[in-house]
């Protein structure tokens, strides 16, 4: 194994919102590093400051106090074109609502990322297909999202998160929609994107089974971390279903 290499960096990071007469500190200065090839899971309760954070680590927002390294450059000496490039290239999100177009196919999607980066029509097909194979709806691709069941909306849209082959997939809440058998195989998915293909997943979750799996927890309490290390509960690490994505599409 080679050295960690910090992926994210946050030292002292908050992010306080102006609320009429009081200020609302939501993030009150947190420090954590993690490395590249690391799967981390974000507990805590609701309003404690989650998403705040993820936005703030996927350069969607912008913090009011500390600094945010990623991939080892402090976002905040990049101008918005920089950092618009960075996001691009280092980060695909997957949120709990699936975000994606109803009515487009599930290629037309997936491929829309790439239309941004500038790639050309032909490679964004084949790379959207590619995609849409690794999340196993490699037999979906001409399927609009209003037609598919949530697990396979999830999918899609973390397709749609890998396509631009990003290091980091950020991901608040993506088994919050689901059933408990379609959260298993998303589950599953991030799991093997981690040990496969090296992306690091830092996700959010109130799954007790997601976080236990997670080889790292960060709990996150009234705009703090006041846990940072492996699953506590002490339970033995439970299986989960093995992801239909491993099964080839039907010719
Ligand atoms: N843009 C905003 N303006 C004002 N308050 C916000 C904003 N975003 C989040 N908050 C507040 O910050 C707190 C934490 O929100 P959030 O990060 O969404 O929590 P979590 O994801 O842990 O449920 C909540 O009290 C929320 O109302
Ligand atoms: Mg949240």
């Amino acid at each position: 194994m080679s050295e960690p290499e910090p992926l994210i960096v946050a030292r002292d990071l908050g992010r306080t919102f102006p609320m009429g007469e009081e200020d609302l500190r939501v993030l009150r200065g947190v420090s954590f590093r993690i490395d590249r090839g690391e799967y981390v899971a974000i507990l805590g309760p609701s309003g404690s400051g989650k998403s705040t954070l993820m936005y703030l680590i996927g350069c969607l927002d912008t913090p009011t106090e500390g600094t945010l390294e990623l991939a080892g450059t402090d976002v905040a000496t990049l101008t918005d074109a920089e950092l618009a490039a960075l996001r691009n290239e280092v980060i695909g999100f997957v949120f709990q609502a699936f975000n994606l177009l109803p009515r487009t196919t599930a290629l037309e999607n997936v491929a829309l990322p790439l239309r941004y980066a500038g790639v050309s029509p032909r490679e964004r097909r084949k790379r959207a297909k590619e995609a849409l194979e690794r999340v196993g709806l490699g037999a979906r691709l001409d399927h609009p999202p209003e037609r598919m069941s949530g697990g396979e909306r999830q999918r899609v849209a973390i397709a749609r998160a890998i396509v631009t082959r990003p290091s980091l997939l950020l991901c608040d809440e993506p088994t919050g929609n689901l059933d408990q058998r379609a959260g298993r195989e998303i589950t599953a998915l991030f799991e093997r994107l981690n040990a496969e293909d090296g992306v690091t997943v830092v996700l959010v979750t109130h799954d007790p089974l997601i976080a236990r799996r997670a080889r790292r927890n960060l709990r996150v309490v009234d705009g703090e971390i006041l846990y940072d290390g492996p699953p506590l509960d002490g339970l033995p690490t439970p299986a989960v279903v093995e992801p239909s994505a491993s099964v080839p599409p039907a010719a």
